[in-house]
């Protein structure tokens, strides 16, 4: 059976208009105006509401096994809650730490992933030591459709790499095709910081932004685009958070380094001051890099306009209140992360596109069609286009309410955007044709979402300026 979404008005990254969509098993057949169907089409009218590309997160984690726990959702969850906050795809960081074997790693996360998830989903392969096997492993990795890797500068002998191994791994990436995506800290600096401030009794959440301060992030990102200019290799700085950092992204980018930036929903909607607060409410706002002062939030929101922010993400990574006091007494041992899957379509809509910050079209690109580009899944994600996968967003911009954990959808029992106002919603959602969601209710197919399997994408720069 068909579906026919009427008379909405379909956004992408360059255009609008008004027109109706016909969906055929899975996939987009028609666009246009009075589309007449078969008999048996199940019609949606979408009149008065805008009808986007399903959105993409370029990063989440829903398993990971990281200090001392681990993340709370499962695919399950989280794919549900991703669904309802109109996000169709999302590409999980496959993170094994430097003890585990690369290989056996990417297996327990596909499989954890496997007929669990609603939504489409594909990963980044954390590379997080360098040793004989790693070579070999990687291309099986990359040969199985998994076409972008992650690097940690920081978390030193956890997921952390040297700069031999992010040099190793980037000569690879670069001669394979393959983008590398990297968490920019200088790992040692946060370590030295760290003793420092906990030999002065100075263990509160509080103390957790002065350990990584602004200029840690900056030589880390300055670092990174120096290895990726040097191996000729393409990279994507991920939750980039503050000015200092963002110059030394836009100094490579001028220098024509093939440098692409993410920032994260926390980044452009919360400051330092929310992890100040007392107690664990300090607490359930640590993450890495940290909440800045509050002076960059215009910056990035300006950058993110000006596409030198190309994507927005949420490194959604759901610890709960309970794993958050593991660290009551010593801010060094907080699990670091914050959900925000199912928010951010919404806030980014409500705080950029709703006040006038963002351009709508801006808004499609960097929460769908650019990481569609960048990680090897455009056209058949990323826009409304005939011979794309039905993966559709239609959104009732007349909807009000406010973020709360109380009517959240992923495992947790706070929600760090608790209060914000929102000024607009999902209506219904579709992945490959069929519908998951109905206004704010998930009424689809649970084990519904595919691993999207990728081809290396020597030419994602060409690609992406290609439009
Ligand atoms: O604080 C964060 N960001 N937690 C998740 C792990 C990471 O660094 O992405
Ligand atoms: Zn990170
Ligand atoms: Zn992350």
């Amino acid at each position: 059976m068909g579906l026919l979404i009427r008379e909405g008005e379909i956004v992408t990254a360059e255009s609008r208009i008004r027109g109706d969509i016909f969906i055929e098993n899975e996939t987009i057949t028609a666009i246009g105006p009075g589309l007449s169907v078969p008999p048996g089409t199940e019609v949606v009218d979408a009149t008065g509401k805008l009808v986007f590309p399903g959105f993409i997160d370029p990063h989440v984690h829903i398993h990971l096994p990281f200090m001392a726990t681990f993340a709370k959702d499962t695919h399950a969850t989280a794919s549900v809650s991703a669904l309802i906050g109109g996000t169709t795809t999302f590409i999980e960081m496959c993170c094994p730490s430097r003890k585990d074997d690369t290989l056996e790693g990417y297996h327990v996360w596909t499989q954890k992933a496997e007929g669990n998830s609603a939504c489409d989903y594909a990963f980044h392969m954390a590379v997080t030591r360098w040793d004989a096997h790693t070579e070999p492993q990687l291309l099986e990795i990359v040969r199985d459709g998994t076409t972008s890797f992650k690097i940690f500068l920081a978390y030193k002998n956890f997921f952390g790499v040297n700069d031999e191994e992010m040099f190793h791994t980037l000569q690879l990436a670069g001669r394979l095709g393959v983008i590398t995506t990297a968490h920019c800290e200088n790992a040692e600096l946060v370590g030295q910081l760290q003793q420092l401030l906990l030999a002065e009794g100075r263990t509160g959440a509080a103390w957790h932004e002065p350990s990584r301060p602004e200029a840690v992030e900056a030589e880390g990102t300055a670092r990174f685009a120096t290895f990726v200019e040097q191996t000729g290799a393409t990279g994507y700085v991920v939750h980039l958070s503050c000015a200092p950092a963002l110059r030394a992204a836009v100094d490579a980018k001028l220098r024509g380094v093939r440098l692409y930036v993410e920032s994260v929903l926390p980044h452009f909607l919360l400051d330092r001051s929310y992890a100040e607060r007392a107690g664990v409410e300090g607490m359930k706002h640590i993450m890495s890099p940290p909440l800045r002062d509050r002076r960059n939030l215009p910056i990035l929101w300006g950058a993110l306009r000006t596409g030198l922010i190309d994507t927005v993400g949420t490194d959604h990574c759901p610890f709960d209140t309970e794993q958050k006091l593991l660290g009551a007494n010593d801010f060094t041992k907080i699990p670091n992360g914050i959900p925000g899957v199912e928010d951010r379509v919404n806030l980014m809509y409500t705080y950029g596109v709703k006040r006038g910050t963002l351009d709508l079209h801006r808004f499609v690109d960097a929460l769908s069609t650019r990481a569609a580009k960048l990680f090897g899944l455009f056209p058949r994600k990323g826009t409304v286009a005939v011979g794309s996968d039905a993966d559709l967003v239609v959104y009732d911009t007349g909807y009000r309410g406010t973020v709360s954990s109380a009517t959240q959808h992923g495992i947790n029992d706070y929600n760090g955007f608790e209060g914000f106002e929102i000024e607009g919603r999902p209506a219904l959602v579709t992945v490959r044709g069929k519908v998951q969601v109905r206004d704010g209710v998930f009424v689809g197919e649970p084990g519904r979402g595919r691993m999207l399997r990728r081809d290396a994408n020597h030419f994602a720069h060409e690609a992406l300026h290609a439009g």
